[in-house]
């Protein structure tokens, strides 16, 4: 733990520019909210406080976090909820966290819709003298609405000011606050009780105890982001979609980085953790979600989607499949067009083929389902082959029945297996089949009438009647 270290992220604003019920800071960004991105960079600092300020939309934020967002991988340190039931300014934002703030250490303030802040320009920032104050800067092409860094002759800084309190001079400078900031919490206390509202906004500026330091004779130490993207902030659904880009282009760097082939690194989506082995091919337009643990030599093909998957070494998967909560054996054939859904597991070589559906259902080596069939709650064995158009009838209604298919049964295209139900082994089961008992190990079972051919038997003829002569 880093000792005394206070870290506040400011989240009370309203985001009006992302017209939307949701509060701005649960959007997601690669499938997690920009709040918890910035939490998570947080958590890696170690700090002895971690406190979120939030106000627009009421307790929405520490509801969705109690929910399900404060677990996270860095660690699952208590978040200090704080009100600010009137956004009266980022200085009294921080105004209302002071009561929670240990005096001995610094106040590192981070902003809740600013998601791509890194670990590393955060400890640089950190790097400050005893009693300095630390600011994270940034130059802009375009600075405007930004706070501008006021420096003086010397080149020290001396104040931030407002864009709409800005001079023509100093709306010039190109040097601006990315307003990310490292105070002594001790002065920051001081500093927060003089601020004045006495401005174009009319609201208590955070900024404005830059001056107040400066004034007290402290060094205000700049520090600028390893990389620009990391302080930019999101206020439209189109920011919001060009960070998710920024974003996914990185995690498509550092796979390719290990090796991974990517078909085209700017058509696939990494929303938590895509862990790959060696010789991993991708094809274009992947969805990766959760955890997804891709084997060596494993290829994805074109427009899939995997949500917490593992897939063994040498599988290939076909275009269009969707698989969900599944693990999958090594050397299988999956797709095109194949659905796995939560519990399915494969075990080695098996052949799920299109417009097939797996939901709660193990399959053991060398079996192959290939096409058109529903295959749920049941048990396959080894060398089995299930049949086109095949359905385990799961489901009466109310309850759910497994079927169990034993080792080198073969089921024959069309067939209903009305669970619960057994498949002996090695048993056949003829086309067409409803199958309502077990059906005994090595043996033929058909359920269907017996086919006869008419003699003499005449199509129908189209009626003629009198009136249409
Ligand atoms: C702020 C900075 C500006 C900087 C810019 C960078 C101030 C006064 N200005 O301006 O120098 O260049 O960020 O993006 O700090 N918030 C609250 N409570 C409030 C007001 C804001 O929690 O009462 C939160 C917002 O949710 C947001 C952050 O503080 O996460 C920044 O607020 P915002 O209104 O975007 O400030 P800017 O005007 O952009
Ligand atoms: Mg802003």
């Amino acid at each position: 733990m880093q000792a005394e270290l206070n870290i506040v992220i400011l989240a009370a604003g309203k985001g009006t520019r992302m017209y939307s019920d949701l509060p701005k800071v649960l959007h997601p960004l690669a499938g997690k909210p920009l709040l918890l991105h910035v939490i998570d960079a947080a958590r890696k600092l170690d700090p002895a406080r971690l406190l979120v300020v939030y106000g627009h939309g009421g307790d929405a934020l520490p509801k969705a976090f109690a929910q399900n967002g404060s677990v996270s991988p860095h660690g699952n340190q208590q978040i200090i909820w704080v009100e600010q039931a009137q956004q009266l300014g980022t200085g009294h934002a921080l105004q209302q966290t002071l009561p929670e703030l240990d005096e001995n250490g610094l106040t590192l303030v981070l902003f809740g819709d600013v998601p791509l802040i890194s670990e590393e320009t955060l400890r640089a920032l950190l790097k400050i003298k005893p009693g300095e104050v630390g600011l994270l800067t940034v130059e802009l092409p375009d600075p405007a609405g930004y706070g501008r860094i006021v420096r003086d002759a010397q080149g020290r800084v001396t104040a931030i000011v407002e864009h709409k309190d800005a001079s023509e001079a100093e709306r010039a400078i190109s040097e601006v606050n990315t307003g990310i900031m490292a105070l002594p919490t001790r002065e920051l206390k001081q500093w927060l009780a003089t601020l004045r509202n006495d401005n174009a906004q009319g609201e208590y500026y955070l900024t404005d105890v830059i001056a107040l330091a400066v004034k007290e004779g402290k060094t205000v130490s700049t520090c600028q982001p390893r990389r620009r993207s990391e302080v930019l902030g999101v206020n439209g659904a189109a920011q919001l979609a060009q960070l998710e880009r920024l974003y996914q282009h990185e995690i498509a760097a550092g796979l390719m980085g290990r090796g991974v082939r990517l078909a085209d690194p700017a058509r696939i989506d990494v929303r938590g953790a895509l862990i790959c082995g060696r010789d991993v091919a991708i094809d274009v337009n992947c969805i990766f979600e959760g955890r997804v643990d891709l084997g060596d030599n494993v290829t994805v093909g074109a427009n899939c989607v995997l949500r917490d998957v593992s897939v063994a070494a040498g599988t290939r998967i076909a275009p269009f499949s969707l698989l969900e909560q599944s693990q999958v054996g090594a050397d299988g054939r999956i797709g095109p067009f194949a659905r796995l859904r939560p519990g399915t597991v494969l075990a080695a070589e098996v052949h799920i083929g299109n417009f097939v559906e797996l939901k709660n259902s193990q399959v053991e080596r060398g079996s192959k389902i290939n096409h058109l069939s529903y295959v749920g709650d049941t048990t396959v064995g080894k060398n089995v082959n299930i049949g086109a158009g095949t359905i385990t009838c799961n489901y009466d209604g109310v309850n759910k029945f497994r079927t169990v298919i034993e080792d080198d049964a073969f089921i024959g295209s069309d067939t209903q297996l009305v669970a619960p139900v057994t498949i002996g082994k090695g048993a056949t089961i003829g086309a067409g089949a409803t199958i309502t008992r077990d059906a005994p190990a090595d043996q033929l079972t058909l359920s269907r009438a017996k086919q006869v051919s008419v003699p003499g038997w005449k199509r129908p003829q189209k009626k003629v009647m009198r009136n249409e002569q």
